[in-house]
């Protein structure tokens, strides 16, 4: 088992609007699709899903738990409200979206609810997001770190992470990287700008490819056919040192994503 290192982003997409990206995306090649029970747009992607006639087992579907649903005896019934509303018996990966605030659930209870999840198949893979490395640590200690299939966190150029990926890559945590283009601000940086020119690139590819030439995967949103065409392109672009080392130095700590009362103490 393991995760696809290219998929589809829904965050902020509902209604007709996720529909006609799930929808285009698929068709274009896409079958990896991260979703959250926050995003409110669960069973608007289970229509697209049902639409689409592509076979369940091609395709990888992750949903995120929300925080309120964290505790003991909510975890599970609100997973299968996600499976109904996505018109699925199972998800491929489901992830705690926050750590819970204020740690009112340990972790260790709604990972142990996640594993309850997965040997129910209900989930084949679980994993985190959002989680800082104590947190890596505690998740580790109540479940194993075979059992964590990744740590979805925000990676741009301009928000590398170093720390946590450093620790992560060191325990055997795979990261995936949301956000990885800034919410479209990076796509505007004058060395990404060069790095697409020498590559005859755009630059979303290039930084989609340097997120996944560092292993991470990526899940970029768009709700533009050619963004999402090109996008999925980026699988096939390699980048040399040269232009990991210019985008290396792009590092500002620019974190996009810390809302209060939910966001950890970060790393
Ligand atoms: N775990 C978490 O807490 C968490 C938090 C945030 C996000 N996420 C996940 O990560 C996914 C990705 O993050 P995101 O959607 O916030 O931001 P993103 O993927 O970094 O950026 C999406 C934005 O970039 C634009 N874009 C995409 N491809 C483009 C291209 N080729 N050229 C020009 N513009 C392009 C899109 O506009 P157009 O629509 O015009 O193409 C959209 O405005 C989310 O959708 C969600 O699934 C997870």
């Amino acid at each position: 088992m393991s995760i696809p290192a290219f998929g589809l982003g829904t965050f902020r997409l509902t209604d007709e609007a996720v529909i006609a990206s799930v929808t285009q995306a698929l068709e274009l090649g896409y079958r990896v699709i991260d979703t959250a029970q926050i995003y409110g747009n669960e069973a608007a992607i289970g229509k697209a899903l049902a639409q689409c006639g592509i076979p369940r087992e091609e395709l990888f579907i992750t949903t995120k738990i929300w925080t309120e649903n964290l505790g003991e005896d909510k975890l599970i019934p609100s997973l299968q409200e996600s499976l109904q509303k996505l018109g699925t018996d199972y998800v491929d990966l489901t992830l705690i979206h926050w750590p819970s605030p204020g740690a009112a659930v340990p972790v260790a209870v709604s990972m142990q609810q996640l594993m309850t999840a997965k040997a129910q198949g209900l989930t084949r893979q679980i994993g985190v997001s959002n989680f800082t490395i104590p947190l890596m640590e505690q998740a580790i200690a109540a479940v194993g770190v075979e059992n964590i299939a990744t740590n979805q966190i925000e990676l741009s150029p301009y928000l590398q992470n170093r720390k946590v990926v450093g620790w992560a890559s060191q325990h055997g945590i795979h990261i995936t990287s949301y956000m990885t283009l800034a919410y479209g601000k990076a796509l505007k940086d004058a060395v990404i700008g060069q790095i697409a020119q020498k590559h005859n690139a755009t630059p979303a590819q290039v930084i989609l490819a340097w997120a996944m030439g560092k292993g991470y995967a990526v899940i970029p949103s768009s709700t533009r056919r050619e963004n999402l065409a090109s996008n999925l392109l980026a699988q096939s672009l390699k980048l040399d040192a040269e232009d990991n080392a210019a985008i290396a130095g792009l590092e500002c700590n620019d974190r996009l994503v810390s809302p209060e009362g939910l966001a950890p103490q970060w790393d």
